[in-house]
């Protein structure tokens, strides 16, 4: 996916690569408190396909990690640099994904999200995903998450 902006932005989505790992254990590092940057370089031995960054001039701008789970695609995170959100790049990274569970031929996508995310929880909302439940107790200090899920 490519989208270009009125000033001659030019974001690429595309699959990680091993060189973008710093840039995005620095993104992640700024949204996310539970930091492991062993579970992103397994992410791509293991899930290369469903491992995207949004990319501009070189410059990782987010990334999104997808994995299979029974049959359903799953959104493990996504983050979009702070000074470039609510510029449609975490949009097209999820919608990135989905096109690609999609064409896995998986029935749906999941994922669970913090209860006190309001902003995440709006954009899932409006990439159409609904909740269907909530996880008590699921983060390590205690928070609950939503479990959200859009049909394919
Ligand atoms: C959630 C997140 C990935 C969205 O990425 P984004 O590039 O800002 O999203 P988009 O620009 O495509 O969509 C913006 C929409 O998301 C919401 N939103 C989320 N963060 C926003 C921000 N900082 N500014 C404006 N809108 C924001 C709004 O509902 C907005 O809807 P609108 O365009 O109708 O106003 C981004 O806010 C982020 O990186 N958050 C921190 C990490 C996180 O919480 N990830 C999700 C849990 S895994």
């Amino acid at each position: 996916m490519r989208a270009e902006y009125q000033d001659g932005f030019v974001i690429v989505i595309r699959r990680f690569q091993p060189l973008d790992f710093q840039q995005v254990m620095e993104i992640e590092e700024e949204a996310f408190s539970e930091h492991n940057p062993y579970f992103y370089m397994q992410f791509y031995e293991l899930n290369a396909d469903t491992f995207l960054v949004a990319e501009r001039g070189g410059n990782v701008l987010g990334f999104a990690v997808g994995l299979q789970v029974s049959g359903l695609g799953k959104v493990f995170s996504i983050s979009v640099r702070k000074g470039y959100r609510g510029m449609g790049i975490g949009g097209m990274l999820l919608e990135s994904l989905i096109r690609i569970f999609h064409n896995m031929g998986l029935a749906g996508v999941a994922l669970e999200v913090r209860d006190s995310n309001y902003r995440a929880r709006l954009f899932y909302e409006k990439h159409g995903f609904v909740r269907v439940g909530l996880c008590q107790n699921y983060y390590s200090d205690g928070e609950n998450a939503l479990l959200m899920r859009r049909v394919l």
